[in-house]
C-alpha cells in the first residue's frame, strides 16, 4: 500500500459560521441534567446499519452535529435515513449506490471512515477518504486498512482515497493490532460478520462503545462475541437482519457535567449516567476530594465550595478503556486547576491533546505542558474571564467549563465544535443555572 499522504493541500473546508457565546462565571450548577446517547455508539451504529438491506431503528440517538452529518453522509449513498422523531433514526441501506465517501464528508468527521469495514464486506468495494476530523495530533487509520488486508481486502491509495476491493467475500482471518485501536476494532468486527469464517481480533478495544456495538450486531444475527476481555471473535454470516436498538449513555457527556458541578461548587445530578462505564473518572474526582454518591436514578456530584482549597492534587494517566478516557482528561484538567498543589497529566494515547491547556494560562491557571504527552498543574488559581476559542470537540467543552467556573464574563468561540458532539449544551447548562448570555450581550461583535 503507498504511504497515506496528507490531503489538504487542494482541499478548503467550507468556512463554518463564527459563532460565539459569553459566559459569565461563578454561579454554582443546581439540578438534573440528562445525560443523552453516546456519540461514540450512535455514529457506529448507523454505518453498522448498512450490512444489511432491512431497516434498522435506533432510539437515545443523541441530536448532535456529528449524528447529522453521519445521516446526510449516509443519504449520499443512497441509504434512506429517516429520523421520525427527536432521537429516533431507522436507516434502511436497500439500495447503496454510490460506494464512495467524499472527501468532504470525510474531512469533517474522521468517524466517516467507520463505513470501510460494512460497505467492503457487503458490497466487495469502497472509495473513501482519508479523513481529517479533530486536530488533536496526528490521527492515521493504517490500523483500519491494514485490518481489512488481513481479511483478504486490497487496498490502494492515491490522491488522499483508499480503493478497497474484496471481490466475493471478505475472508475472516486474524486482526492483530500493534496497540488498542477502538474504530480500527470496530472496522474490523463490522467487516467481519459477513466475511466467509472466522475472525480473530486482538487486542480488540474494551470501550462500552465496542461492546453497544456488538449487541447491536448481535440483534441483527450476526454471531459476534467478546471471547476474552480484549479478544472478540467473529464467525461471519452470509446476510444480517434489521434490528432495533437503544444507544448507551455519553460517559463523555456525563463526564463533562460532573466536573462542572464539581468547579462551580454547586450539585447536579446526571440522570441516566452509566456509572459503571466511568469507574477511572470517578476514581479521580474521589482522590481530588469531589463528593459523589450514587442512586438508582444517576451520579450526584456536590462540589466544593469554589476558592476553599477544599480538592487535592492528584496524577492522572489516560489509558484505554477500563482506564481513564483521553476525552476526559480535557475536562479533568480543568478541575486540577482547583486542586491544592502540584497534579500531572499523562496523556498516554493522543499527540498534542496538551496544547490546548497553554490558553488556560490567559484565565490565571499556572500550566506547563513539559512535551506532547505530559503536563503540570499547579494549584487552586483563580480562573479570570477572558476571550477563547475552541479548536476542538473536547478541549472546547472544557474552555465552557473553565468560563463556568471563572470571575467575570468570557467569550468563547468556534460553538460549533462542541454541538458535534454535545446534544443542546447551551440549553442543558442554562437549566442547571449557568449565565449564558449570546454573544452580542457578552460584547462580542459582528456574531451571530
Ligand atoms: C475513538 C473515539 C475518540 C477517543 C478515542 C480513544 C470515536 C468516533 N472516537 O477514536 O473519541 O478519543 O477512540 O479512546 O469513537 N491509531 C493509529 N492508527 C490507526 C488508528 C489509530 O496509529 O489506524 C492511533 C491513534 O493515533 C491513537 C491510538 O491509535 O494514538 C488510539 O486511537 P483510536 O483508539 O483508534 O481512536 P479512534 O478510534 O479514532
Amino acid at each position: 500500500m503507498a504511504e497515506a499522504r496528507p490531503f489538504h493541500w487542494e482541499y478548503q473546508a467550507p468556512p463554518v459560521p463564527r459563532e460565539t457565546i459569553g459566559i459569565e462565571g461563578g454561579h454554582p450548577l443546581r439540578g438534573e441534567v440528562s445525560i443523552s446517547g453516546s456519540k461514540n455508539a450512535a455514529l457506529k451504529l448507523l454505518a453498522a446499519a448498512t450490512l444489511t438491506g432491512e431497516r434498522c431503528r435506533f432510539t437515545n440517538v443523541p441530536e448532535i452535529a456529528d449524528v447529522v452529518l453521519m445521516a446526510d453522509l449516509l443519504r449520499d449513498l443512497g441509504v434512506v435515513v429517516d429520523h421520525p422523531e427527536p432521537s429516533v433514526y431507522e436507516v434502511s441501506a436497500g439500495d447503496v449506490d454510490w460506494l464512495f465517501v467524499p472527501l468532504e464528508a470525510a474531512a469533517k468527521m474522521r468517524a466517516s471512515f467507520i463505513l470501510l469495514g460494512p460497505l467492503l464486506a457487503r458490497f466487495g468495494r469502497v472509495i473513501i477518504s482519508n479523513p481529517g476530523g479533530d486536530r488533536i495530533g496526528r490521527r492515521p487509520v493504517d490500523l483500519h486498512v491494514e485490518a481489512m488486508q488481513a481479511l483478504g481486502a486490497t487496498i490502494g491509495y492515491r490522491n488522499g482515497y483508499y480503493f478497497a476491493q474484496a471481490p466475493g467475500r471478505l475472508r475472516g482471518g486474524h486482526v492483530e493490532f500493534p496497540h488498542v485501536t477502538v474504530m480500527g476494532t470496530e472496522n474490523a468486527m463490522l467487516a467481519a460478520t459477513l466475511a466467509d469464517g472466522h475472525t480473530t481480533i486482538r487486542p480488540a478495544a474494551r470501550e462500552p462503545e465496542v461492546d453497544d456495538l456488538i449487541g447491536f450486531l448481535q440483534a441483527m444475527g450476526a454471531d459476534v462475541q467478546r471471547t476474552a476481555p480484549d479478544v472478540i471473535e467473529v464467525e461471519g454470516r452470509r446476510r444480517l437482519r434489521g434490528a432495533t436498538h437503544h444507544v448507551v449513555a455519553d460517559r463523555i457527556e456525563a463526564g463533562t457535567f460532573a466536573v462542572a458541578a464539581a468547579i462551580t461548587g454547586g450539585e447536579v445530578t446526571l440522570r441516566g449516567a452509566p456509572s459503571a462505564h466511568i469507574g477511572a473518572f470517578l476514581d479521580v474526582l474521589q482522590e481530588v476530594g469531589v463528593d459523589v454518591s450514587e442512586a438508582a436514578e444517576g451520579i450526584t456530584v456536590r462540589g466544593a465550595e469554589p476558592g476553599s482549597g477544599a480538592y487535592r492534587a492528584t496524577d492522572i494517566e489516560t489509558a484505554p478503556y477500563p482506564g481513564l478516557a483521553t476525552d476526559l482528561q480535557p475536562p479533568i484538567s480543568v478541575l486540577l486547576t482547583q486542586a491544592r498543589g502540584r497534579s500531572t497529566v499523562h496523556e498516554s494515547i493522543f499527540e498534542d491533546r496538551l496544547e490546548w491547556l497553554t490558553d488556560l494560562r490567559h484565565m490565571g491557571a499556572q500550566i506547563e505542558v513539559t512535551d506532547a504527552h505530559h503536563a503540570a498543574i499547579t494549584g487552586p488559581s483563580r480562573l479570570h474571564g477572558t476571550e477563547l476559542e475552541m479548536g476542538d470537540l473536547r478541549a472546547g467543552a472544557s474552555l465552557i467549563l473553565c468560563a463556568l467556573a471563572a470571575e467575570g464574563t468570557s467569550t468563547i468561540s468556534g460553538v460549533h465544535h462542541v454541538r458535534r458532539g454535545y446534544e443542546d449544551i447551551e440549553r442543558k447548562l442554562l437549566d442547571l443555572g449557568a449565565h449564558i448570555v449570546p454573544a452580542a450581550a457578552a460584547g462580542v461583535p459582528g456574531t451571530t
